[in-house]
């Protein structure tokens, strides 16, 4: 089954909540489709994680295009999410939308996410217009790291969670089909969740919202510079490979490897 835009719309509508991770790669799209979840994020986040950058600014849409293709090869049934990156949708509508259709395009995206609440409402809604999914970034919005002066908790106060709503209403009247709620308090979630009919995705806000988004190589243990506290550490894959390339170094200086098994093929 390939999963659309309808069946987030079906599982809020019923109640059923849903998952969403990052993938960056082939190799991990695929395992992300085979562990059955419904919805690949390739989130710009990919800037710290795959490329090594400080913050997610520095990403480019040649860097999406090209990370997008691969998860698309590999994300079998999976709805493919791609993030516009920083300056890709912010200067003109006209712009939002050339640079989307790339994503979609070449590559192979099927929805895209962009950054930003009332401010983003006509761009969101130039993209539905152009009929391009999109799924809506509110709360702490890491693309402007620098104007809110660091990765806080954001709507912590009544002011603070009055303009969440307003943002995440004015996405939802723009035509997303969803919006990612991250790092606000749980109750500032779980109202926003009650009040839209499209389904919220939490990140560091709490049980209430219909679906929940980690970054795969946070939950593997896969990357280890910096671990937000909400996040869940579902293994250790990161030591698990550690120990493995060890033990292959090992077994090369000691001569056990290769070993009679280990040989090409004769024919
Ligand atoms: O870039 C990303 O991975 C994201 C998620 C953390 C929501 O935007």
């Amino acid at each position: 089954m390939s999963i659309t835009v309808r069946h987030l719309r079906q599982w809020k509508a019923e109640g059923q909540r849903f998952t969403v991770l990052t993938a960056y790669d082939y190799s991990m799209a695929r395992l992300v489709s085979q562990a059955e979840i419904p919805v690949i994020l390739v989130g710009d986040s990919l800037g710290q994680v795959m490329l090594g950058y400080a913050t997610t600014l520095p990403v480019t849409m040649e860097d999406m295009i090209h990370h997008t293709a691969a998860v698309a090869r590999g994300a079998a049934g999976c709805l493919v999410v791609a993030d516009m990156p920083f300056l890709s949708y912010q200067v003109t509508a006209e712009d939002a939308v050339r640079n989307a259709g790339r994503l979609i395009k070449e590559g192979g995206a099927h929805a895209v996410k962009l950054e930003g609440g009332e401010d983003m409402a006509g761009v969101t809604a130039a993209l539905v217009r152009a009929d391009i999914a999109v799924m809506g970034h509110v709360g702490l919005t890491p693309q402007a790291v620098h104007q809110l002066g660091g990765y806080r908790t954001q709507a912590v106060d009544s002011a603070g969670r009055r303009k969440l709503l307003a943002d995440a209403r004015a996405l939802e009247k723009a035509g997303a089909f969803s919006v990612v709620l991250e790092k606000v308090p749980d109750q500032a979630a779980a109202a926003v969740t009650k009040a839209l009919s499209i389904p919220t995705i939490g990140i560091g806000s709490g049980p209430e919202c219909d679906g929940q988004v980690l970054v795969t190589h946070d939950l593997l243990g896969l990357f280890n510079d910096y671990t937000p506290p909400f996040v869940k550490r579902y293994a250790e894959l990161g030591q698990t490979a550690i120990a493995a390339m060890s033990a292959f170094a090992n077994d090369v200086r000691e001569a056990r490897f290769p070993g009679p098994k280990e040989k090409a093929e004769e024919s």
